[in-house]
């Protein structure tokens, strides 16, 4: 790149959010950030102003409504985030001739299947939360042509609330944990997806409407577990640094009732992305050890 690129940044302190605020400057790209208070997502035209009015190359949307199981109770707000909000950002994004990157998840997919998912096999969400994601894909689709929608899934990082820091909480207050072991994925890192991102913002900056790169992509890291497999990692990891690591007894999703259902299988296919953009995330488990690292150095 040549000179500065002006990208809008949606959210500030969501765990992709702050990865992305720590790696675009440093890759070049001048940001405007549009967060809460000043810019809620349930404020539209406010937050299509400012989009414009930022002129930006490229707008990137890691903002979402992100409580699982909350949804199941309040389906409208997470439509309005998922859905509305996102078409809104990517429509402004049109209208300032700019590219969108949009945030979805591997709960777009029921989960049944047991090879991992392409991104052309059927859809099929079975919960509020996967559903208004899904339903926002198809607004960022319809809204702009420059769009790269980022299905991720089973999110960590240093910061934010997340699995692995409930994890290492639980480990200093009990002494064993349970976890189920029959929901399988793949854990994925902020810093891994802030990274893969900025090579995909300074390629969609450039890139006509009809190029390869727009389009959905799958983007987690290599290998999959289960949350259980997940919390054994997290515990021998979190030890091999002297810190707590509790046993991890393993149940099923039965014995673990939760308001949302979730996919039991959900591990993504990353051909795609890696055909593409030449991308290919870590796997899990090295992530997991580079993520605590920084969690204990912190
Ligand atoms: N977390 C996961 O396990 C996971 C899995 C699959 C896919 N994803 C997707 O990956 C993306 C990033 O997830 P994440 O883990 O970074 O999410 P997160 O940590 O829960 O952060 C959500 C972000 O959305 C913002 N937000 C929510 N409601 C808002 C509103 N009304 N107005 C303005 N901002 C609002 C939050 O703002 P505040 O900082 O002000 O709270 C925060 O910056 C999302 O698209 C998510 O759907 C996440």
């Amino acid at each position: 790149m040549s000179g500065p690129v002006r990208a809008v940044l949606i959210g500030a302190k969501g765990q992709v959010a702050l990865s992305l605020a720590r790696t675009l400057p440093a890759a070049g790209f001048e940001v405007t950030t549009l967060a809460r208070p000043a810019h809620d997502l349930t404020r539209l035209d406010a937050l299509t102003a400012a989009i414009i009015a930022a002129r930006p190359a490229v707008v990137i949307n890691p903002a979402a409504y992100t409580a699982v199981d909350r949804a199941e109770d309040e389906p409208d707000a997470a439509y309005a985030i998922n859905r509305d909000a996102a078409g809104a950002i990517a429509a402004a994004a049109a209208k300032a001739e700019a590219a969108v990157i949009q945030f979805s998840t591997d709960y777009v997919f029921a989960g049944t299947q047991s090879t991992a998912y392409v991104e052309t096999d059927v859809t099929g969400p079975i919960g509020v939360y996967g559903a208004s994601k899904l339903a926002g894909e198809v607004a960022v689709a319809a809204a702009n042509p420059r769009h790269v929608i980022l299905r991720t899934a089973w999110v960590c990082s240093a910061d934010g609330a997340n699995f692995l820091k409930t994890m290492m909480r639980l480990a200093a207050e009990r002494p064993e944990v349970k976890v189920v072991d029959d929901q399988v994925g793949s854990p994925t890192f902020a810093a891994d997806l802030a990274a893969a991102t900025v090579r995909i913002a300074q390629a969609a900056v450039g890139a006509a409407a009809v190029a390869a790169q727009f389009g959905t992509f799958h983007l987690v890291s290599q290998g999959s577990t289960t949350w259980c497999g997940f919390a054994r990692a997290i515990m021998a990891a979190s030890k091999a640094r002297g810190g707590q690591g509790v046993p991890v007894h393993a149940i099923t999703t039965a014995e673990f009732p939760t308001k949302a259902r979730r996919p039991a299988y959900s591990k993504l296919d990353t051909g795609k992305i890696k055909r593409v953009y030449g991308i290919e995330l870590p796997h899990w488990q090295a992530a997991l050890e580079t993520c605590l690292d920084d969690i204990i150095v912190k």
